[in-house]
């Protein structure tokens, strides 16, 4: 009997210290529950979005130690282990204002459905927290493993032009 199929026999749940959005976050969790299903189902953060649960559409992006990472399949148990500084979409917005990535996405007309925008809006911001600077070909590399079905790219790679310019020039909330 390997590791996984115990726990799930014994239905253990394990104590861990999660670090989401600055602060640590106590629980007990089932070894075999992903960052997803933490952050939804049981710390109801539900902006991060369930596509796939496969790690194909990049709805449910998150930073983890400063990089996008898709949460369907990271599992909270490894994000613990590792002290893992993860960062959720709920972690942008300074109560009432909007970062500006988040109003960019909006002046653009870059949200229609919006289903995907929390994973594109995380994956820019992943990008201009190391390149600030970054040109077309590297935003639509950053958003290469995030699917929108509804706007074609195009407002959106200008949203995210359009929020590194404001953030180079010291951004609209300070973050
Ligand atoms: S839900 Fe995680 S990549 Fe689709
Ligand atoms: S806005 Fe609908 S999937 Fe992107």
């Amino acid at each position: 009997m390997n590791i996984q199929e115990k726990y799930a026999v014994q239905n253990i749940k394990i104590p861990v210290t999660l670090w989401i959005n600055g602060e640590a976050v106590r629980l007990e969790i089932d070894p075999k529950w992903t960052m997803l299903y933490v952050l939804r189902e049981v710390l109801d953060l539900t902006g991060t979005k369930c596509g796939c649960k496969t790690g194909d559409c990049g709805a449910c992006k998150i930073i983890a130690d400063g990089t996008a990472v898709n949460a369907c399949t990271l599992l909270a148990r490894k994000a613990h282990e590792q002290q893992m500084k993860i960062e959720t979409i709920e972690s942008l917005a300074d109560g009432e204002s909007l970062h500006p990535i988040q109003e960019a996405f909006v002046e653009c007309g870059a949200v229609q459905c919006g289903y995907c925008t929390p994973g594109m809006i995380i994956a820019a911001k992943a990008l201009l927290d190391r390149n600030p600077d970054p040109d077309e070909n590297e935003i639509r590399a950053a958003l290469a493993n995030n699917i929108c079905r509804c706007t074609g790219y195009v407002k959106i790679v200008e949203a995210i032009q359009l929020s590194a310019k404001r953030l180079k020039e010291g951004g609209k909330n300070g973050k």
